[in-house]
């Protein structure tokens, strides 16, 4: 029996992971799960599961947890996090929240030396060279991604060698917006923004879709994930979703890996790894169906979010820890109708001009850089 701790279980991924152990009740058992605000979801997974350990996002919220749950642990807040993080007993932490919150419960299970699971790609873009210098002091932490761009490279590498990798080529559906021009996006609304064509998501992540920043992001993440350099990473707009991602090779063989969009298999490749299994959760990719597969440029003159991104990767430091930040802010003042579409573009790159860049070696640093940036952003964009 694996033993596994879900970070964020009330969320997209989070319960997305909940059917992949729900279908392989004889392999995997939760033994935490976590959720913030959605109470009521919370209940029903820790009925249905029943975990040990159970995290929330107020002491009130806790307190009636314990009351109803007194043979289990409860733990609140952000420090109540860090602790599911490191749960002795968990055999992998599926990283599921939002946003760089993450961080920390992400530090204490790579402590533990965890199988990390990792679909919050904040916590790689804001402090991956941190991560990573902790990944060569805990040897037997391990990270096994489950974006699905980051899972199909990291499946598509498996059986070569790193250095024969060319180039990362992440596929991007385009989004909600895909063809629009700038013209088009100036007056967008928070529900047109929230429609996303092919993937089920969480609000921020949608957003992030619709920007094209979650690309942006991406390639922040594969960076820091498989050490490639940022002229070797390339972003195509694929709208059919199919294609995950692919890797050139230097004899310019290109493997891919292609399924249908379902977050199912590579949070199950994550926890299974490096055997592959089946499951009643997962589709087959129907491939006498398929009419086309295409690939083209993104329109950077429009979505800005990429070019950002390689500029904040290339500078390095804490640049992508500031690009991640004030991205989050942006992202929920635009929810909540404060600013418009365009702005978080102008947001990040005003962030960005305004910084000073510091070594990103460490983890206080991190989160000075985190909680300067945030406030910048609301003392000119919105309130705290
Ligand atoms: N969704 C996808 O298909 C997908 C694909 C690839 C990568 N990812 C990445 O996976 C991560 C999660 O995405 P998602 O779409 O699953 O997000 P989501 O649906 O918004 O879920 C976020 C989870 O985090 C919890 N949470 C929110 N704020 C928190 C806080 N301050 N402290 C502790 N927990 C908090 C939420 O709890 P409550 O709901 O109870 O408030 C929820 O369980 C993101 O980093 C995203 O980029 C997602």
């Amino acid at each position: 029996m694996k033993k596994i701790t879900i970070l964020g279980s009330t969320g997209s991924i989070g319960t997305n992971a909940l059917k992949v152990i729900g279908a392989k009740q004889e392999e995997f058992q939760v033994l935490g799960i976590s959720g913030y605000s959605n109470f009521e979801l919370l209940k029903e997974q820790i009925e249905k599961f029943d975990p040990k350990y159970i995290c929330i996002g107020s002491k009130d919220k806790a307190d009636i947890l314990k009351n109803l749950y007194p043979e289990k642990v409860v733990y609140f807040g952000d420090d109540g996090l860090k602790t599911m993080g490191g749960l002795e007993e968990a055999d992998i932490v599926l990283t599921a929240i939002s946003g760089a919150i993450g961080i920390e419960a992400t530090v204490e299970a790579i402590k533990k030396e965890k199988r990390v699971a990792l679909a919050n790609k904040e916590t790689m873009v804001a402090a991956g060279e941190y991560i990573n210098n902790l990944l060569k002091k805990y040897p037997k932490a391990e990270i096994i991604p489950v974006d699905s761009e980051h899972s199909a490279l990291f499946q598509s590498i498996q059986g070569s060698n790193y250095k024969e990798i060319k180039t990362l080529i992440i596929t991007a559906s385009g989004g909600t917006f895909r063809g629009k021009t700038l013209e088009d996006l100036k007056e967008v609304t928070v529900e047109q923004a929230l429609k996303h064509p092919n993937w089920s998501m969480g609000r921020k992540i949608t957003i992030d879709s619709s920007t094209l920043i979650n690309k942006g992001l991406e390639v922040i993440e594969a960076h820091m994930l498989f050490g490639i350099d940022y002229d070797n990473i390339e972003v195509l707009v694929h709208p059919q979703s199919i294609v995950h991602s692919m890797v050139e090779f230097v004899d310019n063989s290109i493997i891919a890996q292609i399924g249908v969009p379902d977050m199912k298999l590579p949070i199950q490749y994550a926890f299974t790894y490096p055997n592959r299994e089946g499951s009643c959760e997962l589709e087959r990719l129907n491939l006498k169906k398929l009419k086309e597969l295409s690939f083209d440029q993104i329109n950077n003159n429009v979505f800005k979010g990429v070019e950002l991104a390689f500029y904040a990767g290339k500078t390095g430091k804490t640049m992508p820890c500031v690009f991640n930040s004030a991205n989050e802010v942006a992202v929920e003042l635009f929810l909540k109708g404060k600013i418009k579409f365009l702005q978080i573009y102008e947001i990040i790159k005003k962030a960005m001009e305004q910084h000073s860049i510091e070594e990103a070696d460490n983890l206080e640093t991190i989160k000075k850089v985190d909680k300067e940036t945030r406030k910048w952003v609301y003392d000119n964009y919105g309130e705290d």
